[in-house]
């Protein structure tokens, strides 16, 4: 795929970054390990891999705005702002489970022009630009086609920040259990979405996530011709962090069961 330059830049960051990650997570035994809040972990190793993605795309494009996990900062409405997740799956990372990614998206007056998923265990490139359609390591992909929920393989998170939310989030859980082949729950919402825009994984919903948790890889479901909205079928996912991605065969009928769960 022939990228933007600064999502080509964005890439060569992200495999630069990937490249340390990989290593940390061969020496993980020797990261520092904090609690930044209720069951939210993190690392040496996020904050080193975000200085370094952070580095390289100030130095590229030093007029861009930055919202980063470890860091802060915010969107940037009258500027392009690139959003970064440095290891999106810190608690498989630490754990040693070799499943998360970098995750970086650019928005561009409030809309996301650019994204991009990098597994760097499995060395796998997921990149998205607006109108472009999106890739994996070059090849083009495309959500799922057709099938309704039955049979349907569905990735989701649960609510492990906000135990309030788990009685409602089980009523939905059980419900799609009746209906669906089998539901997953890996620990990385970038690479969740990466997988819903490969064909991987039917649709996903989750609650309570973070925007560099999701920028990129609802680009990436977009541009793979799925549909991404937030619970009550609005664009709000970026602020209120609920999430349903899938294409649009699967995406009301999974939004109605989740709304009537009362989530
Ligand atoms: C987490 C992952 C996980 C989701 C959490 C996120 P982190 O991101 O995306 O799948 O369930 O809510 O916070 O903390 O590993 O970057
Ligand atoms: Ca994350
Ligand atoms: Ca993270």
């Amino acid at each position: 795929m022939q990228l933007s330059p600064p999502m080509n830049v964005a890439v060569r960051t992200a495999r630069k970054a990937g490249i340390l990650a990989r290593e940390w997570f061969d020496r993980r035994h020797e990261l520092e390990v904090k609690n930044k809040g209720k069951n939210d972990l993190v690392t040496s190793a996020d904050l080193m891999v975000e200085e370094e993605i952070l580095h390289q795309l100030k130095k590229a494009y030093p007029r861009y705005g930055l919202l980063a996990e470890e860091k802060g900062g915010m969107l940037t409405p009258d500027r392009p702002c690139w959003i970064v997740d440095p290891i999106d799956g810190t608690l498989n990372f630490a754990h040693g489970l070799p499943h998360f990614a970098i995750s970086i998206a650019l928005s561009e007056g409030g809309n996301l022009v650019g994204g991009l998923v990098y597994d760097p265990i499995r060395d796998e490139l997921f990149v998205a630009e607006r109108g472009r359609g999106a890739y994996l390591n070059d090849r083009r992909i495309r959500v799922v086609r057709g099938q309704g929920l039955n049979g349907a393989l569905l990735a989701t998170g649960f609510p492990h920040r906000r135990p309030e939310r788990l009685p409602a989030y089980l009523k939905a859980f059980g419900a799609f259990f009746d209906v669906v082949a089998d539901q997953r729950r890996l620990g990385s919402a970038a690479l969740d979405l990466a997988y819903v825009a490969a064909g991987r994984y039917d649709g996903f919903w989750e609650s309570g996530l973070a925007p560099w948790d999701l920028a990129a890889g609802v680009l990436l479901v977009r541009e793979a011709g799925g549909l991404v909205s937030d619970f009550a079928n609005g664009e709000e996912f970026l602020t209120s962090g609920n999430v349903v991605a899938a294409p649009d065969s699967l995406h009301g009928a999974m939004r109605e069961i989740i709304q009537q769960a009362g989530m």
